[in-house]
């Protein structure tokens, strides 16, 4: 019989971890900075986040960086955000290539400005073949954008005949998404205190134990994503079921 594990020994990291990155804005106003200034405080998060992922066996991890309700906010505001994704890619894709990493971004694309298409599509297509850590950056992403893209898309495929509409059911329709072949979140971390989804992976967080922490996103590290892993160990997961159980 199989001897159970010691205590002392750290609970698998959960298989795909998502974050809602948030708090750049407050933690730059406690320093009396300029918004921008967290938000590039908070790619130094993101660069740890992804360096202690990796570290902890992680196989997914998605970011959420833009959302496509952040148009509301200030040109200027927009475009460093903007930067910042141009900055990252052109400052990590070299490491992450060579780390394994594999890199993927889920939102609207039709619109973004063309350097930005190319370098994501760069990012992509250098990195299709690793297979250490998916990293997911969700731009340009809404929940609700993106269901209504598959329903299109579903819809365009029933009146091109390729599918009946009796067809569509949860398991056909998930194949519509950005994350089609990707397993739904385990676990949803958001920073800052705000307890919402703001329209971050609606579908797929239906099961996702969620974790809502205090820190701001600039201060996240490896710490912080332990102890919120370890909360997740403390939940029981149910799918629905009268007992712990898989799905
Ligand atoms: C998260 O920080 C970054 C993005 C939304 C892009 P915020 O900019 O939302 O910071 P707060 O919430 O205003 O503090
Ligand atoms: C969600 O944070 C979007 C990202 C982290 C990219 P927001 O700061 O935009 O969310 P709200 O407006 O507070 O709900
Ligand atoms: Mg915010």
């Amino acid at each position: 019989m199989a001897q159970p594990a010691p205590d002392t020994a750290p609970a698998p990291a959960p298989r795909h971890i998502a974050i809602i990155m948030d708090g750049n804005g407050r933690w730059a106003k406690l320093r009396s900075r300029p918004r921008t200034f967290g938000h590039a405080e908070g790619v130094e998060a993101l660069r740890r986040t992804v360096e202690a992922a990796g570290d902890l066996g992680v196989e997914y991890l998605t970011v959420f960086g833009f959302s496509t309700e952040n148009w509301r906010r200030p040109i200027e505001e927009v475009n460093a955000l903007f930067d910042l994704l141009r900055l990252y890619v052109a400052r990590d894709l070299d490491r992450l290539v060579r780390e394994g990493v594999r890199v993927r971004i889920i939102g609207e694309r039709n619109g973004l400005q063309a350097d930005i298409a190319s370098i994501i599509n760069d990012a992509e297509a250098r990195t299709r073949h690793n297979d250490k850590l998916n990293l997911i950056i969700a731009f340009n992403y809404g929940g609700q954008d993106e269901l209504a893209r598959a329903a299109r898309r579903a819809a365009e495929d029933a009146v091109a005949g390729k599918i009946a509409p009796a067809d569509i059911n949860p398991d056909t329709f998930a194949k519509y998404l950005d994350t089609a072949d990707m397993p739904p979140p385990d676990l949803l971390i958001r920073t800052s205190g705000e307890l919402r989804l703001s329209n971050f992976m609606l579908w797929q967080a239906a099961y996702t134990e969620l974790v809502f922490v205090d820190v701001l996103w600039p201060d996240f590290n490896k710490d912080a994503l332990q102890s919120a892993i370890a909360e997740y160990h403390r939940r029981e997961r149910r799918f629905g079921g009268s007992d712990p159980a898989k799905p």
